[in-house]
């Protein structure tokens, strides 16, 4: 357009050889054309200017210190959830970027969507003559970095990532949390978490003190071992979604994520687990579980498939297994030998990864104040469990002998002292109708409902339909969930009727 124009013009100009047209009266019409292009020039440099600062501003921003406050020591999902990295509060979907350590890996983690940033932080020069307090991002035998802790908080503090700073050295703790303080005064704003190994593990003893589990979360990690995803899926379905992170390598996270996702698949339940957690009965009454008794085949057929010999323990077990829908199992056993054999069955099926199902082990036992000759010893009973097959819940019972005057304390305090130690879930089973007989010694049950459930049985169908409801009612009345009743439903809906 330009070349046209001003050929127009030198044509114009050759030949009618006019007066130039001014426009504006100050302007030749070749100045005009220039300043207009020159304006036009101006103003495209303008918006180049305008656009680049706004995109620049913008992605600072999204680099900068504009997220919301959030206290260091808060709750890591509830922190993903304000920023928007997650939708739903589950430690499932929390992602960590391991070892961001040196300045190439930080970068390379806070421009990955990694939501959380795991670096290893020593002294500079660490066991060295040259040890200094200076906090460096190294992970063992590195004592050395090209970052220090500062450095790497600035930086990450112009992300929205989330920290967990694993310490390699405790004389790298006291300047790194100096630090740490420095930094809080202008905003931290996101959960940092502390990480150091405290415990030798895996497998602490026993002895160890227990760790109180409603603080506390857990995170799995892991060494050059893959977990398979079976067995994550079994601490899955056996902790609080909530308060579990996982800190696992590809492939096995992503397989891992898409089967916990399947709607409606299985539970893979702990065989020693809560039976309130696995059948979720209405308002977590025990009264809404519904127990039956198995005692042969046809029976079993009947209750598994709604359709109905003596029935072998294996046979039942595999039906049983087989089902889809939810079981727990509730095993009466009779002597030392059957004890052992049906453990030696529950671990089969358990190390085949069939055994998702609530397993209680029922057994009359003997001890103290309830000795009585040819009973397994509580002793024997704990020890056999703990070596065959011990994740169950354990389900004592006295011998009928020691009944006659109901459950009094000595009974009672025996019990309890026997089981005090075991790491299990231990439900003590009672007879309704020796209940009533001593009344302290109700007492002492609901005393002991603090560390056991209570399972309440009517074995004869002829006694009353009032026997031993006084002090089972006393003892539902202190926690429904903790009280389970194994006994026909005509008692069942008679204690239903009491309880409104
Ligand atoms: C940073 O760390 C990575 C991973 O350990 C390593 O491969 C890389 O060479 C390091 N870079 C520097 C500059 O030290
Ligand atoms: C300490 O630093 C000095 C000077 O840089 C160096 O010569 C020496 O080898 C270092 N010592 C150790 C144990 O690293
Ligand atoms: C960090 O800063 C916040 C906000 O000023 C403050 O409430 C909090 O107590 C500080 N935390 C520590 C450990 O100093
Ligand atoms: C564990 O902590 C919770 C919540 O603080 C508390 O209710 C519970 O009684 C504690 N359990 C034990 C065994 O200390």
């Amino acid at each position: 357009m330009e070349e046209k124009d001003e050929k127009n013009f030198n044509s114009e100009e050759n030949g009618k050889r006019k007066e130039p047209k001014t426009f504006l009266g100050i302007f030749t019409r070749e100045k005009f054309i220039m300043l207009c292009v020159g304006i036009g020039l101006i103003a495209l440099l303008l918006i180049i200017t305008l656009t680049s600062v706004f995109v620049i501003t913008k992605s600072d921003a999204s680099f900068d210190m504009d997220i919301e406050p959030f206290p260091s020591d808060g709750d890591m999902l509830d922190f993903l959830i304000q920023i928007g990295e997650i939708q739903e509060k589950d430690g499932l979907y929390a992602t960590w970027y391991h070892a961001a350590n040196n300045k190439s890996e930080m970068n390379k983690a806070l421009n990955s969507d990694v939501m959380i940033l795991e670096a290893d932080i020593n002294v500079q020069g660490y066991n060295t003559a040259n040890e200094t307090n200076i906090p460096i991002m190294a992970h063992p035998p590195d004592i050395y970095s090209d970052n220090t802790l500062e450095e790497w908080m600035d930086a990450v503090l112009k992300s929205k990532k989330g920290i967990k700073l694993d310490f390699k050295s405790i004389s790298a703790m006291e300047p790194s949390l100096d630090l740490l303080r420095v930094k809080n005064q202008t905003g931290i704003n996101r959960p940092v978490w502390i990480n150091a190994d405290i415990l030798p593990g895996p497998n602490v003893p026993n002895f160890w003190p227990v760790i109180n589990s409603s603080e506390f979360s857990l995170t799995l990690w892991q060494g050059k071992e893959n977990p398979t995803v079976n067995d994550l899926l079994f601490i899955r379905d056996n902790s609080n979604p909530l308060r579990i992170y996982y800190d696992i390598y590809e492939p096995v996270l992503s397989q891992f994520k898409e089967a916990a996702k399947v709607r409606n698949r299985p539970r893979r339940f702990y065989p020693g687990g809560d039976i309130i957690d696995y059948f979720r009965p209405v308002n977590s009454d025990g009264l809404n579980i519904q127990w039956d008794t198995v005692t042969n085949k046809d029976y079993l057929l009947y209750l598994l498939e709604g359709s109905q010999p003596e029935l072998p323990l294996q046979d039942c077990l595999e039906l049983i297994l087989a089902s889809k829908k939810s079981w727990g199992i509730y095993l009466r056993i009779k002597s030392h030998s059957q004890l052992s054999l049906t453990l030696e069955l529950l671990r089969q099926a358990y190390d085949r990864d069939l055994l998702h199902h609530p397993t209680w082990i029922n057994m009359d036992i003997a001890h103290g104040a309830f000795y009585i000759q040819d009973y397994v010893t509580g002793e024997e009973f704990l020890r056999t469990i703990d070596q065959i097959f011990p994740y169950v819940t354990l389900a004592p019972g006295w011998p009928k002998e020691v009944l006659d005057e109901g459950y009094k304390p000595k009974l009672v305090e025996d019990m309890v002292q026997l089981f005090q130690g075991a790491w299990q879930d231990v439900s003590l089973q009672l007879q309704a109708e020796a209940l009533d007989r001593s009344v302290t010694g109700c007492r002492s049950l609901i005393h002991a409902q603090s560390r056991f459930s209570l399972t309440l049985e009517h074995r004869t169908e002829d006694t009353g339909l009032n026997t031993g409801t006084a002090s089972l009612m006393a003892i539902r009345a202190v926690s429904r969930q903790r009280n389970f009743y194994n006994m026909p439903n005509i008692y069942k809906e008679h204690i239903a009727n009491l309880s409104v």
